[in-house]
Parts: structure tokens; sequence; C-alpha cells
């Protein structure tokens, strides 16, 4: 028994080092931009100068994270999976509006996102305010077409979304990321901004693969606690990299939280502890994919990903 538990380990991670998780990113990717690319509205639709500015946003330079775990997740569960995609497309135009509007004078006021003048900077605040709220209701446009399968509710995608995405979520998230400057740091309030304004929503990815592909609640409370896990680990690495990085590499200036006084893993504990907070929550990710009957290899690598990205 103990034996063949150490075979099963040892396949298991040299499956897991053999996975080209560059190559496998770089088509996935493909996969998400054209689809996105069928589904956007063209940008001579009337108003051109409006669909021009959104497919602008959208066709950056995006990791496309979300629709991938989205995608990465519904094949964790069934390896046929087929139903993740308009979810995961969905997922990644929700979040093009969060960065149109968290870049937005108002909230960081900050004129570069993934690699180009932000939206505000290109298209003027008015606009930048109209194309992120297309944006979120393109999403929810795209997740009116998907009927969850049972036991799930017809409507369920759009109820993940939702809740993820508004008040109870990123929105939450937001609001308490704008006030914290104003109120005393404490690691509480730092660990609802970060599960709110962004885990909320790759947890929501995970999620909505793992119902597409018809999960049991087993499953998807598996899913749920590696996404919010990673999510997490995610916008700690986010904190990080605007302290430790540079603008081309990021795409986004550097320094943005140290300039509006933000509350961060860095601001609050330092990038040592930062650093290994991450690593920890990465861990407990990775051991909630156990509980999973298909192939985690993708699951896990991106999870590892998430910590040593550079970008
Ligand atoms: C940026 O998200 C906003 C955060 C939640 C930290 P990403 O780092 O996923 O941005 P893109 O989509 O790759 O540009
Ligand atoms: C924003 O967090 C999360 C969102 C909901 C967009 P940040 O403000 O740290 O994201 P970046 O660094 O601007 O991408
Ligand atoms: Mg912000
Ligand atoms: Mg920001
Ligand atoms: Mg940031």
């Amino acid at each position: 028994m103990r034996l063949s538990n150490l075979a099963t380990d040892a396949i298991l991670s040299y499956s897991a080092a053999m996975f080209d998780l560059k190559a496998y990113l770089a088509e996935q990717r493909r996969v998400v931009e054209s689809a996105l690319d069928e589904h956007m509205p063209t940008d001579t639709e009337r108003p051109s100068v409006l669909h021009q500015a959104m497919r602008y946003c959208v066709f950056s330079e995006g990791k496309r994270i979300r629709p991938i775990l989205c995608l990465a997740t519904a094949r964790a569960i069934d390896p046929n999976s087929q139903d993740a995609l308009m979810p995961g497309l969905a997922l990644e135009v929700f979040h093009s509006s969060t960065l149109v509007h968290d870049d937005l004078p108002a909230m960081d006021d900050d004129d570069m996102r993934r690699g180009q003048p932000a939206a505000h900077i290109q298209f003027g605040e008015a606009n930048a305010i109209l194309v992120g709220d297309a944006l979120l209701t393109l999403a929810f446009e795209w997740l009116a077409q998907c009927t969850a399968p049972p036991p799930y509710l017809p409507g369920q995608f759009s109820m993940e979304l939702a809740q993820a995405g508004g008040s109870h979520g990123v929105i939450a998230g937001q609001y308490e990321d704008l006030a914290a400057p104003m109120q005393t740091p404490n690691a509480a309030l730092l660990d609802f901004i970060h599960l709110h304004k962004t885990a909320a929503l790759i947890r929501a990815a995970t999620r909505m693969g793992a119902i597409a592909a018809r999960a049991n609640s087993e499953e998807l409370d598996a899913c749920s606690l590696y996404g919010c896990n990673i999510g997490l680990a995610f916008q700690i690495t986010d904190d990080i990299l605007d302290e430790t990085s540079d603008s081309e590499t990021i795409g986004k200036p550097v320094g943005s939280d140290r300039k509006n006084n933000k509350l961060t893993y860095v601001s609050l504990h330092g990038l040592d502890s930062a650093r290994q907070r991450a690593e920890q929550i990465i861990a407990e990710a990775c051991d909630a994919l156990d509980r999973l009957p298909g192939d985690t290899t993708p699951l896990l690598a991106i999870a590892r990903y998430i910590v040593e990205r550079t970008h």
C-alpha cells in the first residue's frame, strides 16, 4: 500500500514535471481570444467608437487566467466537458470591465493597462465608464445563453457571476480597498479586501468550470477552496509585483499602491511575509485538488504559476 502510494506520487510528480505550462497557457489563450473575437460586437457597429473601445480593452495583452481556469477546472472533473467556454468568456469580459473602472481617476488613477494607455486616457473618462458598463452587461448577455446542467438551477452561471462580482463580491472589495487608506491598517481588513476584489472572481471561474462539468457537491467545494486560495495568492503576488517589478514587464504602472497609500500585503506584512503567505496558501489550494476525479496537472501548474509569475 505504502509502496504503491509512493509509486503513484512519483508518476504524478513526473507528469507534472513533464507538463509544459507555457505551451498550455499559450494554446488556451489562443482558444479564448479567438472565441472572444467571434462573440464580441464588431467595431463597425454603431456606436463604432464605443465598440472599438470595448475591443481595445479586451484584446490587449491579458493573461486570460480566469477563462483558462474555468476550462481547466471543467476538464479536471470531466475530460470531455464542452460547456465551460462561454462562461469563461463572460468571466473575461466581466474582469476587463473591472480593470477599466479600476484605472479611472476616481479610483486608482492609473494611466496604463495591459501595456497600452488605459481606456480613460485613450477614449476619455465618460467613454471609459460606458465601456466598463457595456462589458459588464455583455458578460450577463452571454451567460443568459448558457443553461447550467442539473442538479444546478438553469440560471446558475449568472447567479455565480452576479454573486462574485456584485456588492457582496468584487464591488465590496473595491469599496473597502478605496476606503482602507482612511482606516487603521489591520490584517482582517486586508484579507476582506483581497478575498473580495480578486479571489471572488477567480473562485467563480473555478466554480463555473465545475458546474459546467456537472460537479457533485464535494467536487464543487474542492474547486471553491482551490479557487479562493489561488485567488488570494494571485492578489498577494499582484501587490508584490506593484512594488518589485517594472511597468514594461507588468504592462501597468508600478508603485500605484504606494502612490494611493493602499493597504496591501506588502505595506502591512512586508515582502518576505507576503511571499511566504502566498506559498502557504498555494499549498492549501493544491491539497484541495486531491478530491477531483480527473487530471489536475494543469491546475497544479497554474497554482505554481500564480505565485511565480513575473507579470
Ligand atoms: C489584474 O488582473 C487585476 C487583479 C485582480 C490583480 P490580471 O493580472 O489577471 O490582469 P490581466 O487580465 O492579465 O491584464
Ligand atoms: C484590482 O486590484 C482588482 C480589481 C477588481 C480590478 P488592483 O488595483 O491592485 O489591480 P491592478 O494592480 O490595478 O491591476
Ligand atoms: Mg484597485
Ligand atoms: Mg489598480
Ligand atoms: Mg495591483
